[in-house]
């Protein structure tokens, strides 16, 4: 739950973390983040909206992707405050608010205006892709064909052992680990130069731990894990940053951003600034907070979609348990983000 003023100062940006919830077994379920939000919502609102001096103008919800129970309790909460309290909605989705989460500041800035033509990355546990924002227009011009790279990191450390969700505890791990190590695989494909694989790297990293007995749980051999952890972890950011220089030659951006659960990543992060020094291309990094899911994302991809004269109607606004679910009254995410690209919608 997050409140953010007319400029996109954040004022408030409170989170309710379910990890202690889903810990247990090692990944989302799905039935139990229905319920924890279900508990966490009005407690939060309360809190958010009794701590602001000015009142509320406008509401943002995620309406998707994402697991459609959530996604429900989300959308008919917000469309209850919404309708019950005479307020716009706006439905907002989630991979927007990570390409607009770069541009907010915690310390009390206004949000930084979206420059003409951003290169974004955008890597989560859900989704990896690269996408053009110009104009206001998002241009996905690469993605995973298969694992996400924030998946990949959670199944590895889980078969290593080491907790849940994957990415921060591999991250701490490879700081202390040597990346040349363990020699994984970084498969390229030929026919879509902009696209990534991890499916082939996370096999390997898993036959890897198998082999060597590697799991992190017994005494000694935490070299050895480490060293894996920073081997496992160059090869991914190897694998998101492999399109990084032609993306850039062809398309000359003013900025290039990294968004996403795994842009808190420490290397991705070092390596993407170390990049832009080389080329002089300014790069623009979440504060890490703003990297995993938050709310603060969500309403200023809110408030921007406002300003150019979207708004949802709340009695209209629902969620439907399909597959390619898209509730009616939200925007296709092809429109609501003005998505253009010839590859097949995601819908996870
Ligand atoms: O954006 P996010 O909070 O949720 C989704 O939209 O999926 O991303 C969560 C993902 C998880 O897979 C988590 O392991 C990964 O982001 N992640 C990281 C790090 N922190 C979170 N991956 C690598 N290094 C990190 N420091
Ligand atoms: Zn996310």
């Amino acid at each position: 739950m997050a409140i953010l003023d007319r400029e996109g100062r954040v004022e408030i940006n409170i989170l309710a973390s379910q990890i202690a919830a889903h810990a247990p077994f090692g990944g989302v379920v799905p039935e139990l983040a229905s319920r924890e939000h279900l508990r966490a919502l009005p407690v939060l609102v309360q809190q958010a909206v009794g701590s602001v001096a000015s009142p509320v103008e406008l509401v943002a919800v995620t309406a998707g992707p994402g697991l459609v129970g959530a996604l429900l309790v989300g959308v008919r909460f917000a469309a209850a405050f919404a309708w019950g309290s005479s307020l716009p909605l706006i439905a907002v989705d989630h991979l927007e608010g990570h390409l607009v989460s770069p541009f907010l500041d915690l310390g009390g800035e206004a949000a930084r205006p979206e420059p003409e033509r951003v290169l974004a990355l955008v890597a989560s546990g859900g989704h990896s892709s690269w996408y053009l924002m110009q104009d206001g227009v998002r241009r996905r011009l690469g993605q995973t064909r298969d694992d996400a790279a924030g998946e990949s990191f959670d199944k590895v450390a889980q078969v290593l052992g080491v907790g849940y969700p994957g990415g921060p505890a591999l991250d701490g791990l490879a700081r202390s680990g040597r990346s040349t190590a363990v020699d994984l695989p970084r498969p390229r494909l030929k026919d879509a130069p902009f696209d990534f694989s991890f499916s082939g790297l996370k096999s390997a990293a898993i036959r890897w731990i198998r082999e060597q007995k590697l799991a992190a749980a017994g005494d000694g051999g935490a070299a050895e894990v480490a060293d894996f952890a920073a081997s496992f972890e160059a090869a991914v950011v190897d694998q998101l940053l492999g399109p990084l220089d032609e993306l850039a030659a062809q398309h000359q951006p003013e900025l290039v951003t990294a968004a996403g659960g795994v842009a808190a990543n420490t290397l991705l992060r070092e390596r993407l600034s170390a990049w832009g020094n080389d080329r002089g291309v300014e790069v623009l990094l979440p504060v890490r907070a703003l990297t995993t899911d938050n709310a603060a994302m969500i309403a200023h991809a809110g408030q921007i979609g406002y300003r150019d004269g979207h708004q949802d109607d709340p009695r209209r606004l629902d969620a439907r348990g399909r597959k390619a679910w898209q509730p009616p009254g939200m925007r296709a995410a092809a429109e609501m983000c003005r998505v253009e690209s010839s590859g097949e919608a995601e819908d996870r």
